[in-house]
């Protein structure tokens, strides 16, 4: 597998295996184009390593919920598929990563971004492996659209994929499912066009780093998941 970690991760610093597991930190990035299964996948990831996950998408929508001022600057963006602005973004990641539950690592779900995102992530610390999810576009469409999510626990279903076992109801707390107002297909495209334009370019940047490996985002959830950790515990050992 191309560009695992052993490489030169950032500087001229050569990073081996031992860096993840010396202090039992682990940061992982959760990477992919809407709808590639990251939110499914980190929160399988988080319960088996004990990891945070941490979702811009899930921090975000909860602003705009609780309409607080970050959520009422930030609804339209979500609302048509664009990306929120990199200062209001890299700040929200600063507070949540600084609260005491991510100080043994995390999972960022979700970011970074865009290039400037990513020039702050690697100020702020080194991460251990990017986990990348390939899937072809079409499939991306059908997945998002097919989605229901429940707003209390994040939980994620998909109507043909993943089914809950009483339709419209969280199986995990019993609340009710609902489609995110972003996953209508025009969005749905929308957001893979930004996806293409703004997100894949750090595909190269996390190459370079040599920190990045590829998942094939086609196989079904335990396929994809199996893969995610047989990665993960090679940077572990
Ligand atoms: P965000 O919530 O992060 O949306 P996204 O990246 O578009 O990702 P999704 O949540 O759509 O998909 P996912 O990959 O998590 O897939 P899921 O597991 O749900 O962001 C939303 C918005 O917030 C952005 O558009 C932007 O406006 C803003 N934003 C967020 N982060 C930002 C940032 N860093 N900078 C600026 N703005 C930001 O799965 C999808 C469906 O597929 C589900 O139904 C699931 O059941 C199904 N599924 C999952 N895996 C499989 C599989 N292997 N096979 C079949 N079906 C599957």
């Amino acid at each position: 597998m191309a560009g695992m970690p052993g490489s030169d991760r950032s500087g001229n610093d050569k990073y081996t295996l031992e860096d993840a597991s010396a202090d039992s930190m682990l940061k992982l990035i959760i990477f992919g184009p809407p709808s590639a299964g990251k939110g499914t996948q980190a929160q399988r990831l988080s319960k088996e390593y004990g990891l945070p996950q941490v979702s811009t998408g899930d921090l975000l929508r909860e602003a705009v919920a609780k309409k607080t001022p970050l959520g009422v600057k930030i609804k339209s963006y979500l609302d048509t598929g664009r990306l929120g602005p990199d200062d209001l973004i890299v700040q929200l990641i600063k507070e949540r990563v600084s609260k005491p539950d991510c100080a043994k690592g995390y999972l960022l779900d979700g970011f970074p971004r865009t290039m400037g995102q990513a020039t702050e992530l690697d100020k702020m610390t080194d991460i251990d492996l990017v986990l990348n999810i390939v899937v072809d576009h079409e499939s991306l469409v059908e997945r998002a659209v097919g989605r229901r999510i429940c707003m209390k626990c994040n939980s994620v279903y998909n109507v043909t994929s993943n089914p809950p076992k009483k339709a419209g109801v969280c199986d995990k707390c019993g609340s009710e499912l609902i489609q995110r107002d972003d996953d209508k297909e025009a969005t749905v495209r929308n957001r893979l066009k930004v996806y293409q334009e703004q997100t894949a370019p750090l595909i190269e940047h996390f190459r370079k780093k040599g920190n990045i490996v590829d998942i094939d985002g086609s196989k079904g959830i335990e396929g994809v998941y199996s893969q995610m950790t047989a990665a993960i515990e090679k940077v572990r050992k």
